[in-house]
């Protein structure tokens, strides 16, 4: 049972269109009742669904947040690309950035730190990920790994305040699988002694079938969650057995 301020974020990833949107009256409704301010909701839909949905959300607690953005604060010839002062303007307070599934399609801390740099100067708050592949858990560097992504990825960036760090281990994401409670509670530590003061969140798999175990783990500051975020009824769920 935990009685701290949490963040939920959901990240659609590619799904979702206009008409998904209405599924989401239901999580509105449930996110009224609560009257004490317990927890942050942010939904990071695709970029074609930000708009709408700051429409839609408006006069709720709910917030919205984007998926990724390219490093440039200025307009300029990029061919289907969005910067991060394009999204603040359509309403994005939040941001991805250094998601694994876009460091696998070629990703590296350097563009990342500069995404990064450039969106927190655009004023958006920023959900960086951090994680390790299953083949570095295997050789035991993840520590070591996770140092490489903070130091590359945060280098230079002054308003760490706007960060919040997701750690999300390449392996669990989308598998079923999670770290073990106590390997992911050091793990978040680790996380915190290397940027003091930082809200660490956890993603990968969580779902109303998990968040139980994952709920005790008392050093985790909330959740990335993917899949189960795309049906109202799992995301309710994985807030509400947060608190109970
Ligand atoms: P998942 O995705 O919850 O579907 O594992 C999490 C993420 O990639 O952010």
């Amino acid at each position: 049972m935990t009685n701290k301020y949490m963040f939920f974020i959901a990240n659609w990833k590619m799904f979702g269109d206009l008409g998904t949107l209405n599924t989401l009256n239901k999580v509105i409704a449930f996110s009224k009742k609560i009257k004490k301010k317990k927890f942050k909701l942010i939904y990071c839909p695709p970029t074609t669904l930000i708009y709408p949905l700051t429409k839609i959300l408006k006069k709720t607690s709910i917030d919205v947040g984007a998926q990724n953005c390219h490093e440039s604060k200025k307009y300029g010839a990029y061919t289907g690309e969005i910067n991060s002062k394009m999204l603040r303007g359509v309403g994005a307070k939040y941001i991805i950035l250094g998601h694994s599934e876009n460091r696998k399609s070629g990703e590296n801390d350097k563009l990342i730190n500069l995404k990064i740099s450039a969106a927190t100067k655009s004023g958006l708050k920023v959900i960086f990920c951090i994680g390790e592949t299953l083949n570095e858990k295997r050789k035991k560097v993840t520590k070591k790994i996770l140092a490489k992504q903070i130091n590359r990825g945060l280098s230079k960036i002054r308003n760490k305040k706007s960060i919040l760090i997701a750690y999300e281990p390449v392996w669990a994401i989308g598998s079923g699988l999670i770290p073990e409670e106590t390997e992911l509670f050091e793990t978040v530590n680790f996380i915190k002694s290397k940027v003091k003061g930082a809200k660490v969140l956890y993603g990968g798999s969580v779902s109303p079938k998990n968040i139980n175990s994952l709920k005790d783990i008392n050093n985790i500051d909330g959740f990335l969650i993917g899949g189960a975020s795309q049906v109202s009824n799992n995301l309710i769920d994985i807030i509400k057995k947060t608190y109970n």
